[in-house]
């Protein structure tokens, strides 16, 4: 038996179709758009590609976006000072600053410094402590395990009383999906465990895993013999392995893989998600959602 296929690609389309209809009824009512800027410093390349992955979504759903790209060398004092600008600006509801930042720039006063009214990623300590008590206080979910809470969902598995175990113990992933699974809510309402690499046998911990979520950066890390029959397993990982030539186009392309051993554990899961395709396409689409809330908050009519 081979496992059902979760593809973020798929839900994409869905939740995007949902985004566009609601931007359209705002846009008739109040004459506003969500309103995104991406501040990109320097010229990182996987940092642009994501970037220009944001900026195409965006405007694909009618939002207003501003590209503020800034040069490598721009000091921490003038980057401090554009986020002060777009905070005070009523036409943006969602700031967005491109990590990793060069080494010079501290980017915990960066991320510190946005309105955490505007904070789309939800990397601010406010957004954060708003994660950590659920429910009508959560604001901006970070948009990674929004994404994956949305697969989780959609799949219609039951949640309540699941055993989830998180391999990955990161702000942004880890410790925030373990946070949401644990709510008290639909969707959650999980026993979650959180294994990390000081964890003593991972093996034990994932075997009991009804829902299996790896964000661990460690390509193949997950073995068959790891997941419970059935299982849901979630693969964070987005680890490029080499390079080759793309067919379609002829130029040079990463070879990703997951951290799990794909191949091996869609015969056991019950459900999987692929790598890519997965979980990925999902974070960005989060982020238009995150957007389009903070309007909404902006205008009193977010539930
Ligand atoms: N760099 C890699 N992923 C992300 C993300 O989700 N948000 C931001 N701001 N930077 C990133």
């Amino acid at each position: 038996m081979s496992a059902k296929l979760i593809r973020g690609t798929e839900i994409r389309e869905l939740i995007l179709e949902e985004i566009v209809i609601e931007v359209e009824k705002i846009k008739k009512k109040y004459g506003i758009v969500p309103g995104l800027v991406t501040i990109l410093v320097g010229k990182n390349p996987a940092s642009i590609s994501y970037v220009n992955m944001k900026i195409k979504t965006a405007n694909q759903l009618g939002f207003k976006e501003i590209q503020d790209n800034q040069p490598q060398d721009i000091s921490e004092k003038k980057l401090l000072a554009i986020i002060e600008k777009y905070n005070r600006d009523d036409s943006i509801h969602g700031i967005l600053v491109q990590l990793p930042l060069p080494k010079h720039i501290n980017e915990k006063k960066i991320i510190h410094a946005i309105n955490p009214d505007k904070d789309v990623d939800g990397f601010h300590p406010v957004n954060m402590g708003r994660l950590m008590i659920g429910g009508s206080e959560v604001k901006f979910p970070p948009c990674t395990p929004a994404g994956i809470q949305e697969m989780i969902r959609r799949s219609g598995i039951e949640t309540k009383g699941a055993e989830v175990v998180v391999v990955g113990r990161s702000n942004i992933v880890g410790k925030a999906i373990a946070m949401m699974m644990l709510q008290k809510e639909p969707g959650a309402d999980s026993t979650v465990t959180v294994a990390h690499t000081g964890t003593k046998d991972l093996a034990l911990h994932c075997r009991r895993a009804d829902i299996l979520i790896v964000a661990a950066g460690v390509p193949g890390l997950v073995k068959p013999e790891w997941i419970k029959p059935g299982a849901f397993v979630i693969d964070v990982g987005i680890n490029k392995v080499g390079e080759k030539i793309s067919e379609k186009t002829g130029k040079k392309v990463s070879i990703l893989k997951g951290d799990v051993d794909f191949d091996a554990a869609e015969k056991v899961a019950g459900y999987i998600t692929p790598v890519p395709g997965g979980v990925g396409p999902m974070t960005i689409t989060m982020l238009m959602k995150n957007t389009l809330k903070s309007l909404k908050y902006q205008l009193g009519i977010a539930k």
